[in-house]
C-alpha cells in the first residue's frame, strides 16, 4: 500500500511539475509567432528557465567560442534535456552547477558535444578546391594541411582527394591533411570514413569508384573511404579557443 502511495504522490507531482513547465515555457514563447508558439508548447520533462539558458549560452561560449542564438533555445533544451536523463540529474541548475564546479568533469565533452553544429558535405563550398588544387601543383614540397573543424569528415577527405587528384598518387602520399574538431562524437564518425550513398550522392562517378569501396550485404547502402586516402588524413581533437593547442 505505502508504495502504491508513493508511486500516486509522485504520480501527481509529476504531472505538475510538467503542467509547470508548460506553463513555463507557453509564457517565454513570443506570442507574435504561432510557429515559435507551437514548438514551445512541447511538453518538457525538465523546467527550463531563461536564466538556464543564458547559462548555458555563457558555458559554451566561454568553453568552445560557440555563440548560441535566441532560436536554439529548443534546441540547447532537448540536446541537453539527453544529458540530464543520462546523468540521472532531475534539473538544469543542477546540471550546470556540476559543470561549473569542476573545470575538468568529463561531462564538459559531452556538454561540447552537444551543442556543437556539424553541418558539412563532400566539397562543400566547392569554389575553394581548383585553389587548393593550383596551389599544390605550384608548390616545391609536400603539402601539410590543416582542416581546423573537420566535423564528420568530408571537408579533410575532400581535400585529399583534390590532392591526389592535383599531384596523382605517389606525390600526394607525401603530403599529410590533418583533421582535428572539439567535438570527439563527429571526429570518431570522421575516423571510421564511411558514408551513406545519400552522403556521397553529389560526387562524380569516377571519384566515387577512385576514392571509395561501396558496402555490400550487411553494408548495403554504405561506402567506406579506400585506406590509401584514408591514410592520408590524420586525426585530433583540438579546442580552437585552447591557446595551448595553437603552440
Ligand atoms: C558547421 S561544421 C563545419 C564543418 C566543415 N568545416 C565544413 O565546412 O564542411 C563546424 C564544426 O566546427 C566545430 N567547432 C565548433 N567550435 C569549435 C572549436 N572551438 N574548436 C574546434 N572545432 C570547433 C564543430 O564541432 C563543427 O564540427
Amino acid at each position: 500500500m505505502a508504495g502504491r502511495d508513493e508511486h500516486a504522490t509522485s504520480s501527481a507531482e509529476d504531472g505538475a511539475r510538467k503542467a509547470r513547465n508548460i506553463m513555463m515555457a507557453t509564457r517565454n514563447a513570443r506570442v507574435d509567432s504561432p510557429a515559435s508558439v507551437r514548438s514551445a508548447e512541447v511538453e518538457r520533462d525538465f523546467e527550463f528557465t531563461g536564466a538556464d539558458f543564458a547559462r548555458i549560452r555563457e558555458l559554451i561560449h566561454r568553453r568552445a567560442g560557440i555563440s548560441l542564438s535566441d532560436h536554439k533555445r529548443d534546441m540547447a533544451y532537448s540536446r541537453l534535456a539527453r544529458r540530464l536523463r543520462a546523468c540521472g540529474i532531475d534539473t538544469f541548475k543542477q546540471y550546470l552547477d556540476r559543470l561549473e564546479t569542476n573545470e575538468d568533469n568529463a561531462e564538459w565533452e559531452a556538454f561540447v558535444n552537444a551543442l556543437t553544429t556539424n553541418l558539412t558535405a563532400f566539397f562543400r563550398e566547392s569554389h575553394h578546391f581548383p585553389i587548393l588544387a593550383e596551389f599544390a601543383r605550384h608548390r616545391q614540397q609536400p603539402l601539410s594541411v590543416w582542416c581546423s573543424a573537420a566535423s564528420t569528415g568530408e571537408e579533410p577527405y575532400s581535400i585529399a582527394m583534390t590532392l591526389v587528384e592535383a599531384l596523382g598518387e605517389h606525390a600526394a602520399r607525401h603530403c599529410t591533411v590533418f583533421a582535428s574538431d572539439i567535438d570527439s562524437q563527429v571526429l570518431a564518425k570522421a575516423e571510421a570514413g564511411v558514408y551513406s550513398l545519400e552522403q556521397v550522392k553529389a560526387l562524380p562517378v569516377e571519384r566515387l569508384k577512385r576514392f571509395f569501396l561501396k558496402g555490400t550485404g550487411s553494408h548495403a547502402g554504405l561506402v567506406k573511404v579506400r585506406p590509401e586516402l584514408r591514410a592520408m588524413v590524420n586525426f585530433g581533437r583540438i579546442n580552437l579557443t585552447d591557446a595551448r593547442a595553437m603552440t
